[in-house]
């Protein structure tokens, strides 16, 4: 193997430009030539992709978003898209790629590797929903984002006597709204793989607040939540009452509780600025090991983390695994958050 190609896919997330400056130097420190690929497997497909030297990763290590920029690519998903990136591989003299994303992006590498580009993968997501990992690139510095901007919101509830229903990223994943009410003490948390009772777990949680003294709320809960409203059966509540939105969300505690009540869709902010110092560590580490299996001959692997240790396993059986939402964890926000 001479050259190695690297690129990100997916939804971006804060500490892959790290990732990615940690791949091309380790690559050229063990004497590989380095392509760019931009734009994830779109740009594979159709050939955006040039040379990488030291200095063109110069600088970003602290910035957030990804300079190769970032895509999710339907054509990569049928074999027609996969066998023009093979013949761009081939066109470029790639002859191994470093893929930077989430689990669909790890089906692309394992696709790629299955028609003769050897791949290895690591996770670059802010919803730290890699069932393979412990830890995804991305997740600390969300974290620390929806910290901020949820005191924020703290502070007006409370000058205000209201409750702040707050939406967070994940489509099916709780993980940052989980976190993020543990560093916050929000009264409630609801995220998509947990069913919620909106009497039990929702306005007996705010009445029980207001009781012991309280007057202002936060209420986090993930977008996956809203998602399929009418076909989830974890939410009863909102099935039967059409709340599709935060802001329906608000108003029923409002007129459940008399709590004046609003809401916040934090949205993208989540998703941007520089990376945590975590963020950046990790995404160096991952990134070196990546180039180390390749040099290894080693490919279709995802490098993950376990028990704060940098490891590596197949795709294939890194695919298979589970991550089952930490419950207890819920719990313990539960009884230690009014
Ligand atoms: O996977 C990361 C993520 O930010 C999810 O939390 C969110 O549901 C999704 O991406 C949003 O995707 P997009 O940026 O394509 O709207």
């Amino acid at each position: 193997m001479k050259t190695i190609g690297v690129l990100t896919s997916g939804g971006d997330s804060q500490g892959m430009n790290a990732g990615v400056r940690a791949v091309v130097r380790t690559g050229l420190d063990e004497g590989f030539r380095m392509m760019g690929i931009f734009g994830g497997y779109k740009g594979l497909i159709d050939g955006n992709i040039r040379e990488l030297f030291a200095t063109d990763v110069s600088g970003i290590i602290s910035r957030g978003g990804t300079f190769l920029k970032s895509a999710r690519c339907l054509e990569f998903k049928e074999e027609p898209g996969i066998i023009k990136a093979v013949e761009t591989c081939k066109k470029f003299g790639i002859d191994g790629i470093v893929v930077i994303g989430g689990d669909g992006s790890f089906r692309g590498a394992r696709d790629l590797t299955l028609h003769g580009i050897p791949c290895v993968a690591m996770p670059g997501t802010i919803d730290n929903d890699i069932v393979c990992s412990d830890y995804t690139i991305g997740f600390d510095t969300a974290l620390n984002i929806v910290a901020d901007l949820v005191d924020r919101l703290r502070d007006t509830c409370y000058s205000h006597n209201r409750c702040s229903v707050v939406q967070i990223m994940g489509k099916n994943a709780g993980w940052v709204t989980l976190e993020g009410g543990i560093a916050t003490g929000a009264t409630c948390i609801i995220v998509p793989e947990v069913e919620f009772d909106f009497q039990k777990d929702v306005i007996d949680r705010i009445e029980e607040g207001k009781r012991l003294g309280k007057d202002s709320f936060i209420v986090m809960v993930s977008e996956g939540v809203f998602f399929n409203v009418k076909s989830n059966k974890n939410y009863q509540y909102v099935v039967d009452n059409d709340i599709d939105s935060p802001a329906k969300l608000a108003k029923a505690i409002e007129k459940a509780t008399g709590v004046e009540s609003r809401e916040t869709i934090l949205g993208h902010v989540q998703r941007g600025g520089s990376p945590t110092a975590r963020d950046r560590i990790v995404a160096a580490e991952m990134g070196n090991y990546c180039v180390k299996l390749l040099k290894k001959g080693i490919s279709n692997r995802v490098v993950v983390m376990k028990n704060e240790k940098i490891v590596d396993y197949d795709i294939v059986e890194a695919l298979k695994m589970e991550k089952p939402f930490d419950v207890e964890r819920l719990r313990m926000a539960n009884s230690i958050n009014i």
